[in-house]
């Protein structure tokens, strides 16, 4: 063997372990840390992975202002699946929505938005529910 291709294994195994040493470090302890969960005060959290199911609700054409306002919460399926309200209700809901959670509903917005909202069809399937 000459000198020079033993110099090219020497420097092709340098190349391999390298290689191993990256693998080995990106898959390393860190996951399996917390896969086990950690432990304190008789108490053990454990990492779960959950998997939400796919959105395929979409509110109808029209309904930008809900879209604004309201979806950046909610998704379009929970207000798509309300009871059937009235505009007072509704009037009620997005006083609500804005003094309690400080969503950012400009008070302008309010008869547009009842609007859309007592448009949605799943709002004109009956009578308005008593609340
Ligand atoms: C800043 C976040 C936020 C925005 C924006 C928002 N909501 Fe809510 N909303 C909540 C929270 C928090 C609750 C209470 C938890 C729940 O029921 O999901 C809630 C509850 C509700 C409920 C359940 C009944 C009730 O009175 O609690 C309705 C209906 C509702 N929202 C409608 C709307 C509509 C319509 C809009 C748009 C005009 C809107 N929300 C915008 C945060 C928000």
């Amino acid at each position: 063997m000459s000198k020079r291709t033993i110099a090219l294994s020497v420097l092709g195994l340098i190349a391999v372990l390298a290689v191993v040493w990256v693998v080995l470090l990106r898959s390393g302890p860190t996951e399996t840390a917390a896969a086990a969960g950690v432990s304190g005060g008789g108490v053990t959290l454990v990492s779960d992975q959950i998997t939400l199911p796919e959105e395929t609700a979409a509110l109808p054409a029209g309904s930008d202002l809900i879209t604004a306002n309201c979806t950046a919460c909610h998704s379009a399926e929970m207000i798509a699946t309300q009871p059937v309200l009235g505009a007072e209700q509704w009037q009620a809901t997005i006083d609500k929505m804005r003094t309690v959670y400080k969503a950012p509903i400009a008070p302008n917005d309010d008869k547009a938005l009842i609007a859309a909202l007592t448009a949605l069809p799943s709002q004109r399937a009956a009578a308005p529910a008593a609340r």
